[in-house]
C-alpha cells in the first residue's frame, strides 16, 4: 500500500513536472542536425545561382530556363552531391520538415518573382546576385516562419555591403572573437543556447570564405569599382567573407 502510494506520488511529480518544464520543441542533437541541413539546403539552393551566373548575365538570350521549378531541381541535385543523400521532403508532422519545406518554397517564391528580370533580352548585368538571390529567400522563409525559425546571410562587419546583411551583436562576437581566430578550425559552424530579444533559442552559425570566383568583386584593389558598381572590399583568397546564421526559437 505504502509503496503504491509513493509510486503513485512519483507518477505525479514527474507528470507535474512535466506540465512545468515543458521539453524544447526539438531536442539539441536534433536542433544541431537541424541547422546543418537548413544551412545546406540554402547553400545548394544558392550554388544555381552562382553555378548560371553567366547565364542570367547574358544580354542575348531571353528565357533562360531558370523556373522555379528548375533552380529547386538543381537544388536538389547539389544537395545530394554535398550530403550524400536525397533531400528528405517528407512532412513526419516535425518542425523541421516544417522549416525544410519553407525554405524549398522560399526558393520557388524567391524565382517566381525572379523571371522578368532575368529574362529579360538586351540586359547583360541585372543585379541578381547569390548573395541577393540568397538575402530573399532568407527574407521570404523567415516571414513564413516568423517566431520559430529565421535564417540570415551575414557577413564581418567591416564587409556588409548591404545594411539588412548586417551581424546582430551575437553574430559580430562569434565571427570576431571565433571565427577569424587564427586557430579557428576552418568551415567549422558554432552553435549556442541564447536568447533572441528575450525568447529563448537556439542559434547556429557557418562561417563562408571567398573562393576565387568571389574576388572579382570582393577583391582587390580595395575600393576599386565592381561590375556591380560597389566598392571591392580588398579581401584575400580564403579570408572569412561570410556567415549564415540560424535562429531556432524554442
Ligand atoms: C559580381 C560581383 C560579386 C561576386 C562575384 C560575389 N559577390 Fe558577394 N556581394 C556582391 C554584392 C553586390 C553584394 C550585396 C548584395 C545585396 O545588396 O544584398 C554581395 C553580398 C555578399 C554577402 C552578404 C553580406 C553583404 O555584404 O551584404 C556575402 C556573405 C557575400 N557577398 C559573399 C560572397 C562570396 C563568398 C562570393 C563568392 C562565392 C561572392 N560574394 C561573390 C557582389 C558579388
Amino acid at each position: 500500500m505504502k509503496v503504491a502510494l509513493r509510486a503513485a506520488s512519483a507518477a505525479l511529480l514527474v507528470f507535474v513536472a512535466a506540465q512545468v518544464w515543458l521539453p524544447p520543441a526539438l531536442a539539441a542533437e536534433d536542433m544541431e542536425a537541424t541547422g546543418k541541413d537548413l544551412t545546406l539546403i540554402f547553400r545548394s539552393a544558392r550554388k544555381v545561382i552562382s553555378d548560371n551566373q553567366d547565364l542570367i548575365n547574358d544580354a542575348s538570350k531571353g528565357d533562360k530556363g531558370l523556373s522555379a521549378a528548375a533552380v529547386i531541381e538543381q537544388t536538389k541535385v547539389n544537395y545530394q552531391a554535398a550530403a550524400g543523400a536525397d533531400l528528405n521532403l517528407t512532412d513526419d508532422g516535425s518542425p523541421t520538415a516544417k522549416a525544410r519545406a519553407a525554405l524549398i518554397s522560399a526558393v520557388q517564391a524567391t524565382m517566381d518573382e525572379a523571371q522578368a528580370l532575368i529574362n529579360e533580352q538586351g540586359k547583360g548585368f541585372k543585379g541578381f546576385l547569390p548573395a541577393v538571390f540568397g538575402g530573399r529567400v532568407a527574407s521570404n522563409f523567415s516571414a513564413a516562419m516568423a517566431g520559430t525559425f529565421a535564417i540570415k546571410l551575414t557577413a564581418p562587419k567591416a564587409y556588409v555591403r548591404n545594411r539588412a546583411n548586417r551581424p546582430d551583436e551575437w553574430e559580430d562576437k562569434v565571427i570576431e572573437s571565433m571565427f577569424k581566430q587564427p586557430g579557428y578550425e576552418k568551415g567549422k559552424a558554432y552553435a549556442e543556447a541564447v536568447p533572441v530579444k528575450g525568447k529563448a533559442a537556439y542559434r547556429y552559425i557557418l562561417p563562408e570564405y571567398y573562393g576565387p570566383s568571389c574576388l572579382a568583386c570582393h577583391g582587390d584593389p580595395k575600393g576599386e569599382i565592381d561590375i556591380t558598381g560597389g566598392k571591392k572590399e580588398g579581401a584575400k583568397l580564403d579570408e572569412l567573407g561570410g556567415a549564415i546564421s540560424l535562429i531556432i526559437y524554442q
